[in-house]
């Protein structure tokens, strides 16, 4: 049996917003659904309250996983839903069942928080630590895009966004734009001299299209489109993710201290992208 689409739900919209992606995948990947909720224990005073069965918050806990099983019910049929009522740390939880996901996916906010925030502490935390692919949900799209977009750094050691990126577009029979955005340092002195801005952009350019060579051989059918930009990557990816049903990301490149569960990159587009984010950490990873 092939692994599940595991979806953290806490009753608010955002959170059935990815039920609804992630009942969508489960049903394009042929595997069952995993809805999952995870209540918080009650601490007070250095004391950790058992709750008992008939807890009001255990009640409302299975309440609304039954409401989010019956919207992936109504959604896709066909895909096998099954629902957990776990207890512990709910990012320590998603994180540990995401090893055992095709895919891991919540919603950018919850029912807590600060009303201003763009992205809530459990979509950040599981973005940040989890294995495997993360998808953070931003509202329902109206409409399909047929377009992916992924970030591309060539020189990055690993790409595992590439790899979810080329099976999602397969998968969905949808384009595959990669983009890749450079730029001098700001107070370099390099645009006034030789070989100046073109030869630069060229190499970039030839970089990108090498780097990507493997997966345009594996996937002849996913047709792809190169954007080689000058610029920010966070405002190259989240101008192109308005045109995107998905942003596809790493979770970190070099460019960060080794200690960062997230790159800036990833931690800018999960911010703010208009499409639904995916944040690919290696499997296996030795950093
Ligand atoms: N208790 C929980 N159990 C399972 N998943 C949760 C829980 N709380 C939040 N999530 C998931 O994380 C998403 C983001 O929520 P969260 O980060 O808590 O935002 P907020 O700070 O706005 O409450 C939710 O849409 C849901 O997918
Ligand atoms: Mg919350």
């Amino acid at each position: 049996m092939s692994e599940p689409v595991i979806v953290g739900v806490d009753g608010s919209r955002a959170a059935l917003a990815a039920v609804l992606w992630a009942a969508d995948d489960a049903a394009r990947r042929g595997c069952d659904l995993r809805l999952v909720h995870v209540e918080e224990p009650l601490v007070f005073g250095g004391q950790v309250y058992e709750r008992s069965p008939d807890d009001p918050v255990r009640k409302e806990g299975e309440r609304l996983l039954a409401e989010a099983a019956a919207v992936a019910a109504d959604f896709r049929g066909n895909v096998h839903v099954s629902a957990e009522l776990l207890y512990g740390h709910i990012v320590e939880i998603l994180c540990a069942q995401a090893g055992e996901a095709a895919a891991t996916v919540v919603g950018s906010r919850g029912l807590g928080g600060f009303a201003g925030l763009l992205l809530g502490s459990v979509g950040l935390g599981v973005a940040g630590h989890a294995v495997g692919p993360v998808i953070v949900v931003r509202g329902t799209p109206a409409v399909v895009q047929g377009e992916l977009v992924a970030g591309l750094d060539p020189e990055d050691a690993v790409h595992p966004a590439i790899d979810y990126a080329f099976e999602e577009a397969q998968a969905r029979g949808a384009r595959l734009r990669i983009v890749h955005a450079w730029d001098l340092p700001s107070t370099s002195v390099v645009a006034r001299i030789p070989p100046g801005l073109d030869f630069i952009a060229q190499a970039r350019q030839g970089h990108v299209h090498d780097v990507l060579s493997p997966w345009l051989k594996r996937y002849p059918d996913v047709t792809v489109a190169e954007s080689v930009f000058r610029g920010n990557p966070i405002a190259a990816l989240c101008e192109t993710s308005a045109r995107a049903d998905l942003v596809i990301v790493g979770s970190r490149g070099r460019g960060v201290i080794r200690s960062a569960m997230l790159g800036s990159v990833s931690h800018g587009v999960l911010q703010y992208a208009s499409c639904p984010v995916a944040v690919v950490r290696p499997r296996r990873s030795s950093s």
